[in-house]
Formats: C-alpha cells, structure tokens, sequence
C-alpha cells in the first residue's frame, strides 16, 4: 500500500470511530434533600466525575414516602443542574421569585451561577414519580455568571420519528437529521437526547470526539458499539472514544444519551458548590451565610 493510500485509509477511519462501551455502572443507593430516596449514578465512590458531569441521579418510586419530603430550599454555586421528569410533577421555587412545575418529558435548565437559593417539591402525594437530575459543570470563567433558567414543557422540546416508529426527543443538541434542542447552551455544548427504539432498531449518532458520553438504560436492553456489550436497565454505560454512537435494541428500549465537552479544569466541590479553588469554596460558603445569595 502506498503511503497516500495508508494515509486516506487513516483518515477514513478518522472519519468514522465507533465509541465502544467503556465502563458499566448501577450506581448506588442514596438519599438527598429531606430524604428523597434516588440512585446515584455519577457523584459515587466508583464515579466521582465525568467531566463536566459531576453527578447523576435517577428517581423512579410509586412509593410516595420516597420521595414526598422533597428538596427543601438550599443553594447552588458554580454549576447547573438540569432536571428531567420521566414521570410525576416537581415544584421548583427560588430566591429570585422564578416558580414552576416540571411535568412529565418538561425539563428546567437551570444555570445557578453566581448563587441561587431553590426549593423542589413534589407535587403531587401519591403516583409515580420519575426522572434525573443532571449537574454540569461551568467553565470557571463563568461560574459567577449571572444565574438563568431554560424551563421547557414537553410540548416544546422536538420529537423526531424514526423511519422504524422509535422517538427520539431532543432536549439538547442536534440529532444527525437536524432535529435541533430546545436547551442552547455554549458553555459545554451538551447533547441531551430522551430516546425510545423498538426491538431491532439502531441508532447512531455524531458526536465530536473530544467530548465525554454515556447512556442511561431507562428500561430494555441496548447493544454498544462493534463489541455489542450490552447495557441493561437502570445501568448507566460510560462510552469510550469515537466520534459516533453505534446503539441497536436487542428489546424495546428507552434510554438517553448525554454528551458534551470535558472542561479540563481544576475542581473543588463542597455538597451544593462546585468551584475550582478551596478558597472559591470557602468564599461560596461565607457569601452565602451573609445572604450574597439571589
Ligand atoms: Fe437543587
């Protein structure tokens, strides 16, 4: 083979890299707020960070003492946190005067920043309940940046159809058919997709290679990659280089897949505060108990 020929097969192979599933992970039991029992996905002894995730928890109880006390008011510094409701209703309130609800496919976005001190109760005293909670990372330059919210209702996030009946909902990011997010964020510039594919169906989908992936399998079994490694429900797989997914449903199957560019940069977390420095941490601390809060 010719050294041009070596080169454009190098380069081919550059234009397609399959990501491989990298690490599985169930999680582990936990409990946050007033006692909300969740499953930590991201944020554990086994996965500390997937950066600029710094933590995942998935809620499902039809048990209403697991999740009734809620979120009682607290603050937030330095990052987001992205909720995402599979089923039930969240009622969120904060110290700027925002309220809402987040019902079922509704996801709030919201960029705490500077400080933010926020409530979120159920709203609802019996029935199923469901969902994530995301925390993502802010650039240090931005994590005093001025807190914001992207709140969007089922109705307005896209639904894309796939040729075989699968439903791909589009919180973030860009579908390989265009489809395009309801949340813009240029921070990490995050993939966020809600997606149901029926037995025997694939999915793939772009993603830049430098940027940090995992899917969450909400209930059926999925096949990664080449390897076809197989993530079953209420597994979260971590997905290895590449700059495309390969996915197929050995079963019915939902699952969402979550992607965006690591940050690289130094952390110091403290429970509600995510900065870089231990002073930065201390500095929350203290602005916070002297009500430098929203
Ligand atoms: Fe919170």
């Amino acid at each position: 083979m010719s050294k041009e020929t070596l080169e454009q097969a190098s380069k081919i192979n550059e234009n397609i890299t399959i990501r491989e599933l990298r690490h599985l992970t169930q999680g582990m039991p936990a409990s946050d707020g007033a006692g909300v029992k969740l499953t930590r996905l991201i944020g554990t002894p086994e996965l500390n960070m997937l950066d600029p995730f710094l933590m995942l928890d998935a809620f499902e109880s039809d048990n209403a003492d697991d999740y009734i006390a809620g979120f009682p008011p607290h603050p937030h510094r330095g990052f987001e946190t992205v909720t995402y409701m599979l089923a039930g209703r969240m009622l969120h309130k904060d110290s700027a005067g925002n309220e809402g609800v987040i019902a079922p496919n509704g996801v709030q976005w919201m960029t705490a920043g500077r400080g933010i001190i926020h409530s979120e109760m159920p709203e609802q005293e019996a029935g199923l309940m469901q969902g994530f909670q995301l925390w993502v990372n802010l650039p240090a330059k931005e994590k005093l940046t001025e807190p914001q919210y992207q709140e969007f209702p089922a109705d307005q996030i896209a639904v894309e159809t796939t040729e075989s009946g699968g439903e791909i909902r589009v919180i973030a990011g860009q579908t390989n058919a265009g489809t395009q997010g309801a949340v813009v964020n240029e921070f990490v510039k995050p993939t966020y997709l809600d997606i149901i594919l029926k037995q025997g169906e694939s999915f793939s989908q772009s993603i830049s290679s430098q940027e940090n992936s995992f899917i969450y399998v909400i209930s059926g079994t999925l096949a990664v990659g080449e390897k076809q490694r197989l993530v079953t429900e209420k597994q979260l797989g971590i997905l290895a280089e590449g700059n495309t997914t390969a996915l197929y449903a050995d079963t019915d199957t939902r699952f969402i897949l979550v992607s965006a560019t690591p940050l690289n940069e130094p952390v110091a977390r403290g429970g509600p505060f995510v900065m870089n420095t231990q002073d930065e941490l201390r500095q929350a601390v203290d602005d916070y108990h002297n009500g430098k809060f929203a």
